[in-house]
């Protein structure tokens, strides 16, 4: 594997993982406020993060690479509510969108097609986070500081589903 290559995608090991703990630090957060739904979901959020990290884990060494586990920042305890939340939300899985196409640039730069194959599943994985931050964020404005909305919006976040553009039959 080229070193280039290597580098970008231990580089983005870290990013995956650095998102994991901070999702749990957020559902950890809204588990103490009594903000089950918000928590759930979190939680979720948290663990897809921790297997986007494993598959890159893997991927790099059985390339012939050497992936690199990171030690991580403690990420914030305190949020200033569930608008904040997902504000943070939508913003990382923007920043995470950037670092991904970087590394398809990298790997384009390197002629390195197997990895860019490979990296072709997190941008989809990353429209649909991002389409999901976005539909989430724009209720949880709507609900804005009406305790019984947030109440309701919390619940029925354990239910909530969104289909991003990219897996939508347009013909359907
Ligand atoms: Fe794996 Fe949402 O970045």
């Amino acid at each position: 594997m080229k070193e280039k290559v290597e580098k970008a995608l231990n580089d983005q090991i870290r990013k995956e993982g650095e998102s994991s703990q901070f999702y749990l630090a957020m559902a950890s957060w809204a588990e103490a406020e009594g903000l089950e739904g918000t928590s759930n979901f979190m939680y979720k959020q948290s663990d897809e993060e921790r297997f986007h990290m494993l598959k890159l884990v893997k991927f790099v060494n059985e390339r012939g690479g050497k992936a690199i586990i990171p030690g991580f920042d403690t990420p914030p305890t305190d949020f200033e509510s569930v608008l904040n939340v997902f504000e943070l939300l939508l913003k990382h899985e923007i920043q995470i969108t950037e670092s991904i196409n970087d590394l398809v640039e990298v790997c384009l730069n390197e002629k390195d097609y197997p990895t860019h194959n490979f990296i072709q599943w997190y941008l989809s994985e990353q429209l649909e986070e991002e389409a999901s931050a976005r539909t989430i964020l724009d209720k949880v404005k709507l609900v804005g500081n009406d305790k019984a909305g947030l109440y309701m919006f919390d619940r029925d976040l354990e239910t909530i589903t969104v289909t991003p553009a990219n897996t939508v039959d347009p013909g359907a």
